[in-house]
Formats: C-alpha cells, sequence, structure tokens
C-alpha cells in the first residue's frame, strides 16, 4: 500500500499561498486507515506509554486509537475554553499573532510516560507548546510521534530535545 496515494493536496486552503496535506482518503478507507494505525505503533515500539497525549482536532483522530492500541490512557490537549476542569496554559507562535494550548492540571502524573502525537509537524510550534505543558505537569515524553512531517519547516529543530517520529515525510 502506497500511503501517499491518500493524502490529497488541497491548493490554497486554509488561505492563499498554503498547500495543504488532507489526510480525509486515508481516514476513509478501512484498510488505510487499520494500516496507518499499525505504522504509528511501530515507530514507538516496545517503549511503555502510560498515556498518549494529542492535540485538538486532528490530533483526535488517531490519537485515542494510538491509546487502545498501546493500552495506554488517554490526555486530550485543546485550544482554550474547551476543557471544563482546572487547566495550565501554554501559548504558541502562529503565522500571525499567538494562541493557546491547555491541559488539564490533573491530567499527568509525575513521571507518566507519554506519547505525545499530532496529525501534522509543520513549524514546529504547536507540539513545542504541548510538550512544554506535558513537561510542567512532570511527564516524559517518550516520542513525538506525527502522520506527516513537512520537512522543508524544520519543525524538528523546536523539538530537539525529544525523539521525533514521523510515518510519511514531505
Ligand atoms: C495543524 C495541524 C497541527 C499544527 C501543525 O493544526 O493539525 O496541529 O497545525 O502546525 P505547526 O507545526 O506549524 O505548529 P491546526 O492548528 O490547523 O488545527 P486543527 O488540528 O484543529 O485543524
Ligand atoms: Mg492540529
Amino acid at each position: 500500500m502506497n500511503f501517499y496515494d491518500y493524502v490529497r493536496n488541497i491548493q490554497n486552503f486554509p488561505k492563499a499561498g498554503i498547500n495543504f496535506k488532507d489526510i480525509s482518503p486515508l481516514l476513509a478507507d478501512k484498510h488505510a486507515l487499520a494500516n496507518c494505525l499499525s505504522e504509528l505503533v511501530v515507530l514507538v515500539g516496545s517503549q511503555k506509554i502510560d498515556k498518549v497525549a494529542a492535540i485538538e482536532s486532528r490530533g483526535f483522530y488517531f490519537g485515542t486509537l494510538l491509546a487502545h492500541k498501546l493500552e495506554a490512557g488517554f490526555v486530550p490537549i485543546r485550544k482554550p475554553g474547551k476543557l471544563p476542569f482546572k487547566t495550565i496554559k501554554e501559548p504558541y507562535e502562529l503565522e500571525y499573532g499567538i494562541d493557546v494550548l491547555e491541559i488539564h492540571e490533573d491530567a499527568i502524573e509525575e513521571g507518566d510516560r507519554i506519547l505525545l502525537h499530532d496529525d501534522v509537524l509543520a513549524t514546529g510550534g504547536t507540539a513545542r507548546a504541548a510538550c512544554n505543558l506535558i513537561e510542567r505537569l512532570g511527564g516524559k515524553i517518550v516520542q513525538c510521534n506525527f502522520i506527516l512531517e513537512l520537512e522543508f519547516l524544520y519543525g524538528i529543530k523546536k523539538l530537539q530535545d525529544h525523539s521525533v517520529c514521523s510515518f510519511l515525510k514531505f
């Protein structure tokens, strides 16, 4: 199976000049979905994971599936105002302006072994903020795990202190 065939290019989305990588075809095909999940699990290898932390919203597609496969718990990292309990917050830079990610303050216990998952590693700002949240709560990040990495944006530079694994690279 060539997984790249299941990633569709959408020009000028969400704004002019952006070539968006759309994984909807991969999600819609039952074999591609199952095989992609298996490949993400292979990236983790035999490392023990207590919890998968995934980033709203597209990180949730595979985040809970991964947690189930790895026999781990699941922790959502969300955009502001979405989580109901007490949170800690971490700002991060967008192309224009800043945004914030939040995590429940009781979501991670000191020493928990965490797999961070998101669909895409682009500039790395989102994943960096998520790592900061996890580490502020005492979590140990075992791996940052992505379906797609846009290598030409060098997001990996923002995650240099972590193991970064991506399934598909562009
Ligand atoms: C996209 C993507 C990653 C992030 C990567 O999410 O799903 O989470 O951007 O970008 P970066 O590496 O440059 O920070 P987006 O914020 O568009 O939101 P969504 O997942 O809710 O669609
Ligand atoms: Mg996202």
